[in-house]
């Protein structure tokens, strides 16, 4: 396996120095490019895209190819979990993931189980075409969805902005919400861990819609199993530490039971302040984030100045991984993604001089 030329993004996780913060992009690699669109359609189907190893390696690169990114995350989506586990995962043009076969019963849901990890073989085939693709120039970092975002695709069929059936199964029936959430939560440990022995360097953990929950079910329903995986996860491979991630989108009001689970960072949306997350989780972990994805749509001096307040609201020292607070949109102009990458290297040296 090739020598990592550039550590900046492990080492940060762990809140060892660095001379710079570095920074990599959720979704980093999508439609805003118009390669990936070229490849896209030379797949046919956002899944054949998935499930080619040298198609979904290509992809992954392209981000890289533009922008000098601190590393590289792996080319899948959440919801290859669920479709494994025979719910028929298929995408709607213009409409977004949906099931054929999502958990409307009882009986569906006793049927659930953890599924064959040969069916996740094109994800880590795809793993270690990447690593091999990289040969050593960034960390690649592999993901997978929290049990309860996985559940709330796999309850409601789709997307949703009311949770209502998932909630309503929450609220009425919590043996059977645990019941799925224990399986998916033990088909993550499964699946994350056979992404680190393929090779991914650092795993995130997307708990997108564990903040549409009500204090108390979010420790409930989808904090408790999180802290299960952390438990559960191979953390060191090939002699180095292999860093958790976890992005609570609307986590901001519970950073103390999140840095609990054992996780080495906690991934923040644009809404949190970063001075005062950064004090209420002390050294315990690093923090990721939290530029608003939407503001990429503003003249790259404006980009710039959110940078400059980002990077001044984090501090001095290391820790700090910089991310958006979400997806990137489809719709933003690539010449903006430049000005962000070279805001943040450029901007961020001085905050890293004492190391
Ligand atoms: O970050 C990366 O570059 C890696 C790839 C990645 C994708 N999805 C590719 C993708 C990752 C990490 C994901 C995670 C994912 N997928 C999440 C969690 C992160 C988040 O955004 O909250 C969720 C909730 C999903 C489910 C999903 N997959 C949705 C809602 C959609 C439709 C989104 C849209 O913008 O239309 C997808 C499809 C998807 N996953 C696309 C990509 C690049 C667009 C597919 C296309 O080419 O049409």
């Amino acid at each position: 396996m090739s020598v990592l030329q550039n550590d900046t993004f492990l080492r940060a996780l762990l809140r060892q120095p660095t001379d710079y913060t570095p920074l990599w992009l959720m979704r980093q690699a999508g439609r805003y490019l118009p390669e990936y669109r070229a490849t896209r359609q030379r797949a046919g189907s956002f899944l054949d895209l998935c499930k080619s190893t040298e198609l979904a390696t290509e992809v992954t690169l392209q981000p890289l190819e533009r922008f000098p990114l601190d590393a590289a995350i792996l080319f899948s989506d959440i919801l290859t979990v669920p479709d494994a586990m025979g719910l028929g995962l298929y995408f709607a043009e213009g409409e977004g993931p949906k099931f054929e076969r999502p958990l409307a019963d009882e009986a569906a849901i006793r049927a659930l189980a953890v599924p064959d990890m040969h069916k996740l073989q094109y994800v880590f085939d795809a793993v270690a075409s990447i690593r091999k693709a990289l040969a050593g120039r960034v960390p690649l970092i592999g993901f997978s969805g929290s049990p309860f975002t996985l559940a709330s695709y796999m309850i409601e069929g789709g997307g949703t902005d009311s949770f209502s059936k998932i909630k309503t199964l929450m609220y009425d029936r919590p043996d059977l919400m645990h019941h799925i959430l224990q399986i998916n939560a033990l088909t993550v440990i499964e699946y994350l861990n056979a992404q680190i022995e393929a090779g991914a360097q650092a795993v995130q953990i997307f708990d997108s819609w564990g903040g549409a929950l009500a204090y108390g079910k979010y420790q409930e329903f989808s904090l408790q199993y999180m802290k299960q995986i952390v438990a559960g996860l191979k953390r060191e491979h090939d002699g180095r530490r292999v860093p958790v991630i976890v992005f609570t989108k609307g986590g901001g009001l519970w950073l103390e039971d999140i840095a609990d689970t054992g996780c080495d960072a906690i991934g923040l949306d644009w809404t949190m302040d970063l001075a005062a997350a950064r004090r209420r989780v002390g050294d315990k972990v690093a923090l990721q984030g939290n530029f608003d994805p939407v503001a990429l749509f503003a003249k790259p001096a404006a980009i710039e100045a959110e940078v400059a307040r980002l990077l001044a609201d984090y501090g001095d020292g290391s820790g700090h991984v910089f991310n958006l607070g979400h997806g990137i949109s489809q719709f933003t102009p690539p010449e903006h993604v430049t000005a962000l990458v070279d805001a943040v290297h450029r901007l961020s040296r001085p905050y890293h001089r004492a190391a």
